[in-house]
């Protein structure tokens, strides 16, 4: 099976979103004010009309390293039966050509502390301390890969 990165709209993607990203945590909507940036573009991979993969791009500064004309990731969500199959590595690779494209020096993104493995895996690096995420009440690390 080949798979295709695309850049899709927001409602292609909000139910897979909703149901990877809000499992098992308090929160039941998953809408991001970042949805509403001019620049975001939000990434899927659709199969038989549906997205079995996502995540959304748009540029700004990371906190852990201001001044640095930076692109953050966020809402990275494989469907479960999915998960593990390259799904996501795909997903980084398109959204680092866009940065690089955009001129971002960095790529970013806010990881919860059970896929920190995952983005070390595509060359992120994790830092600053950990945190708890509003939404998800689950444990983060900012990482960090320089482009
Ligand atoms: C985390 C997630 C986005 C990773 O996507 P994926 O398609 O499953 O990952 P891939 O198959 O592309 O894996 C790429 C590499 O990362 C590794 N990896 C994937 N998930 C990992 C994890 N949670 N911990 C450690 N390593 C992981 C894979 O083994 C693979 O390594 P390899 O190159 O040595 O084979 C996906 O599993 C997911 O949606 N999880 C639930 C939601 C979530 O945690 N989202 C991230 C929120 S910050």
């Amino acid at each position: 099976m080949t798979y295709v990165v695309t850049s899709v709209g927001l409602t292609d993607i909000m139910q897979l979103r909703v149901a990877v990203l809000r499992k098992g945590t308090p929160a039941t909507d998953c809408n991001y004010p970042e949805d509403a940036y001019p620049d975001v573009v939000h990434f899927g991979i659709i199969r038989d009309g549906t997205a079995i993969a996502t995540s959304s791009w748009f540029m700004k500064e990371c906190p852990e390293i201001p001044g640095v004309s930076a692109m953050q990731l966020k809402g990275m969500a494989i469907a479960d039966e999915l998960q593990g199959a390259g799904l996501g590595a795909l997903l980084i690779n398109a959204g680092v050509e866009l940065a690089n494209e955009r001129g971002a020096t960095i790529a970013w993104a806010r990881a919860r502390d059970s896929a920190i493995g995952f983005y070390e895996r595509l060359g992120f690096v994790s830092t600053g301390d950990g945190f708890m995420d509003g939404p998800t009440a689950m444990p983060h690390h900012i990482v960090v890969r320089t482009l």
